[in-house]
């Protein structure tokens, strides 16, 4: 998605503000974003919020004195691809008919189809959108070549439950991403693991660790943006799993460990970021456990998942992560030998930017072939980005 460039149009309806997130998202992935709103879209949400996102000012006005006159042909010469979010029922009728009263309906009109893809995200309220006049609009900008992105089924901003509701942004961003093409991973099926597990020692309390599974589920969503068949396994987490991946919430090691034994077979990729509790308690109570002078627990081991899979290894590409606190890499060397991995990638996560509950991470990779790389300080979602990078040329050998 780096360096495409992308108008994002804003028509009059109250999902206005989900497309402030969405713009977020795409700047976030490295696109340049224009804004373009409409005169009823500027009274839900403010144009300063376009231009403070997007960095740059928001056109509204077709005829604006300091511009040139050609406005809306720069505009449609520009972008390597068009989405309107929201698509009012309005908006949707005139692209239909080919009306161009404002900036934002004369640029759609000026947009080359066969040369740059438009989206239109519908969101209205439910009887509208089954109105015949819009149905047959939406059918006809579809044969015509529009990508319609479906809105969903849910509750809407006049009270009633049912459809017009417009897409979520990270749903609306993995249909741009789809939109761009197949993606360098399509064809490859990739296992990811996030997150902690949880080891309990009675009805209300158990044995976790630190991890947010931030670094999994950006690997995750890198992998599915990048067309690969993406299975997250995760333990519980506060995130929302990214679109268009299958996802298997799990609580124990051993739950990880049976889901990712029954998926093994299947997979090109196993990419294990979860940070596996290594012991559970012998004895789970069955009542909560009453308070006393001392209380002496017995923990015993839990399955190591990464070896095991690595014992039944065949064409799979193992990469295992080793979050450390001291000597990393020698740490890091013997876990790639002990689990037979082909990758692996280590962290001190003493260090600050790195670790748990960071946007960031700073990392170092180890090579079958004794290589170290080091990365400098990046986003987890950049991370991943390199991480795949390195595990498609390795694979290739
Ligand atoms: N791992 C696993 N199952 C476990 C423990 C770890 O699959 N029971 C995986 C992790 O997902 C990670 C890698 O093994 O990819 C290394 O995990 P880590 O906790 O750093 O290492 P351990 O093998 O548990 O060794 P130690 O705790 O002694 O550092």
């Amino acid at each position: 998605m780096q360096g495409k460039k992308i108008i994002v149009g804003i028509s009059g309806g109250i999902a206005a503000y989900k497309s402030a997130e969405m713009v977020r998202l795409l700047v976030k992935e490295g696109c340049s974003v224009q804004a373009v709103m409409t005169a009823s879209a500027m009274s839900f949400v403010a144009p300063l919020t376009f231009s403070t996102l997007t960095g740059r000012p928001v056109y509204h006005d077709l005829f604006a004195e300091r511009q040139a006159s050609t406005v809306h042909i720069d505009l449609a010469r520009w972008p390597d691809l068009v989405i309107v979010a929201p698509a009012t029922a309005n908006f949707i009728a005139k692209v239909a008919h080919g009306l161009a009263d404002d900036l934002l309906s004369t640029v759609l009109l000026a947009v080359r189809l066969e040369e740059c893809p438009i989206i239109l995200a519908p969101a209205m309220n439910t009887a509208m959108f089954h109105n015949w006049a819009v149905k047959e609009n939406l059918a006809l900008l579809r044969r015509r070549g529009y990508i319609l992105a479906d809105p969903a089924s849910g509750e809407l901003a006049c009270g009633e439950v049912g459809e017009g509701r417009m897409l979520e942004p990270e749903q609306l961003l993995a249909l741009i991403v789809r939109t761009f093409g197949p993606g360098d991973y399509a064809g490859e099926t990739v296992l990811v693991t996030a997150g902690p597990t949880r080891e309990a020692l009675d009805p209300v309390r158990y044995l976790s660790n630190h991890s947010s599974g931030r670094m999994g589920y950006a690997l995750a969503r890198a992998a599915s943006q990048r067309g690969a068949r993406v299975i997250l396994i995760s333990g519980p987490t506060s995130l929302e799993p990214p679109p268009d991946v299958e996802f298997y919430p799990v609580t124990t090691a051993r739950e990880m460990f049976a889901l990712a034994l029954k998926f093994f077979p299947d997979v090109d990729i196993v990419i294990k970021a979860a940070a596996v509790a290594d012991y559970r308690p012998e004895l789970q109570a069955e009542q909560k456990i009453k308070k006393g002078e001392a209380l002496e627990l017995k923990l015993v081991r839990n399955p190591d998942i990464l070896e095991e899979l690595g014992k039944r290894k065949e064409k799979q590409f193992l990469v295992g992560f080793a979050a450390e606190t001291a000597e990393l890499l020698t740490h890091a060397r013997e876990k790639m030998e002990r689990k037979n991995l082909d990758l692996v990638v280590a962290n001190d996560v003493t260090r600050e930017g790195a670790g748990f509950n960071t946007e960031t991470n700073i990392v170092q990779l180890l090579y079958r072939d004794g290589g170290v790389e080091e990365f400098p300080l990046m986003s987890k979602l950049e991370l991943a980005h390199q991480l795949l990078d390195r595990i498609k040329v390795c694979r290739r050998g």
